[in-house]
């Protein structure tokens, strides 16, 4: 077991002043101090980074592009046709949608297209300056509406899923200052997937409303339960996108291609979203549609483009993917693997899972899953595994309501799974002494 002083000591060292809000990066830091001091390695849970190698497909494309010169020549900001053209047939193939090359634009990763797409919402209408969130949530997210200046409201959906799903978001929309809604599906923190008949009522209220939808796939089609890698080919990853045609889908590279790295994902918004005006926009930049503005206006300001040669990169595993050449899938069901042996580890030690249901059904096995111990708040919990080497996030900082803790399976390593189980029959010893 770790002493509290260096404990404490690496807490003053970084200036937390609080553990329980500790960011990711704090916690890792903290973790970080801990270990070079002691030479204890530590239990990575904290960091949602793809722990697998970048898909060879993107890195062979990237490698070639740059060899053919495009490192010297600026991107078009609309993005690379064929990646446009390529994103457009990946989300026919694996959504069952129909998104115009147009509308699909590429973005310097996920985190910048919920950043534009935050900004251009929030300027279509001066009535509705805020962004509902359905949580829980990539905490992140929340300090980027704090970097834009814009309101936020948010409800943890635990105790909203399914039929009450509905009343729930009308009482937000209804009050008519909501600009866009978001969540991420599959869920991070939670790993909980929404299922169709709740983004049906998601997309029918966004159309009632006319509120737009920000559709987080960072984890595409990662609800390992299902068959979700043969192009187009039933069953589909799940979209608000058959039930309103006032969505923006946002792809990653990061996870699905363990391409994070180079920072590349796709915004697609839909053909109806793309081509419609909005007073705002008209009175802020003179004309132009919400997708002209998120393109001409809002990315050019912001990067002028995404890299170039990262766009052959995500054009290539596109287009491998939707031709069937390339399973991406098979590649990160790793994940899905890791979490069902660590859940057993936690589950035999008296943790229970916090977010543990998709109405009838368990929750999948992937990139997170979340843990709470009996008796413990998150913030506790999570304070009190860091002596024995475990480092995680506390829930309270995701907008759950739940008392719990975030775990990533991304970083565990074959050897850790026994390490684990040691770390936490100590745990427990010591939790009993204690009460
Ligand atoms: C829900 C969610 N959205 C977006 C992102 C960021 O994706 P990107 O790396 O493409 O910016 C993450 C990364 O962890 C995430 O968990």
């Amino acid at each position: 077991m770790i002493s509290s002083d260096i404990i404490q000591k690496a807490i003053t060292e970084l200036h937390i002043k609080d553990l329980s809000k500790a960011t990711i990066r704090e916690v890792v830091a903290i973790a970080g101090k801990i270990e070079k001091q002691t030479g204890l390695e530590f239990i990575h849970m904290e960091m949602g980074v793809p722990g697998l190698p970048a898909a060879e497909v993107g890195v062979k494309a990237e490698i070639q592009a740059l060899k053919n010169g495009v490192a010297s020549i600026y991107p078009i900001i609309d993005g690379l046709p064929e990646l446009k053209k390529e994103a457009s047939r990946f989300i026919k193939a694996f959504v069952d949608l129909s998104v115009s090359p147009e509308g699909c634009v590429p973005v310097v990763g996920s985190m910048q297209g919920t950043f534009t797409s935050f900004l251009v919402a929030g300027q279509c209408d001066e009535k509705r300056d805020t962004i509902l969130f359905i949580d829980p949530g990539f905490p992140v997210q929340k300090q980027q509406t704090v970097v834009l200046g814009y309101k936020y409201e948010s409800f943890d959906v635990y105790e909203f899923r399914g039929d009450k799903l509905k009343d729930k978001l009308e009482s937000y929309l209804s009050k008519g200052n909501i600009s866009c809604i978001i969540y991420s599906n599959p869920n991070n923190p939670g790993w909980f997937c929404l299922k169709e008949k709740e983004l049906q009522i998601i997309g029918e209220l966004a159309t009632q409303y006319d509120v737009i939808v920000l559709e987080d796939l960072a984890y595409f089609a990662m609800d390992f339960r299902k068959e979700l890698g043969t192009p187009f080919q039933p069953p589909f990853q799940v979209s608000v996108g058959k039930y309103t045609d006032n969505y923006l889908l946002l792809i990653s590279g990061s996870k699905a291609f363990s391409y994070a790295g180079q920072r590349i994902g796709v915004v697609a918004m839909s053909d109806q979203l793309y081509n419609r005006s909005y007073p705002g926009l008209t009175q802020r930049y003179g004309g132009g549609t919400f997708g002209s503005v998120f393109i001409h206006r809002a990315l050019y300001a912001i990067s002028s483009g995404t890299s170039h040669s990262a766009q052959y990169a995500l054009a290539a595993m596109m287009k491998a993917a939707s031709d069937g050449d390339f399973r991406f899938l098979e590649d990160v069901k790793e994940y899905g693997r890791r979490a069902q042996k660590m859940k057993a580890i936690f589950l035999k030690h008296g943790f229970e899972i916090v977010y543990d249901r998709d109405l009838d059904e368990a929750i999948a096995d992937g990139f997170y899953f979340t843990i709470r111990y009996p008796g413990m708040s998150g913030d506790e919990l999570m304070a009190a595994l860091i002596p024995f080497g475990i480092s995680a996030i506390s829930l309270s900082t995701t907008g759950s309501n739940q008392e719990g803790l975030r775990a990533c399976t991304s970083f565990i390593k074959d050897n850790q799974y026994d390490l684990l189980d040691e770390r936490l029959t100590e745990f427990t010893r010591h939790r009993n002494l204690c009460l």
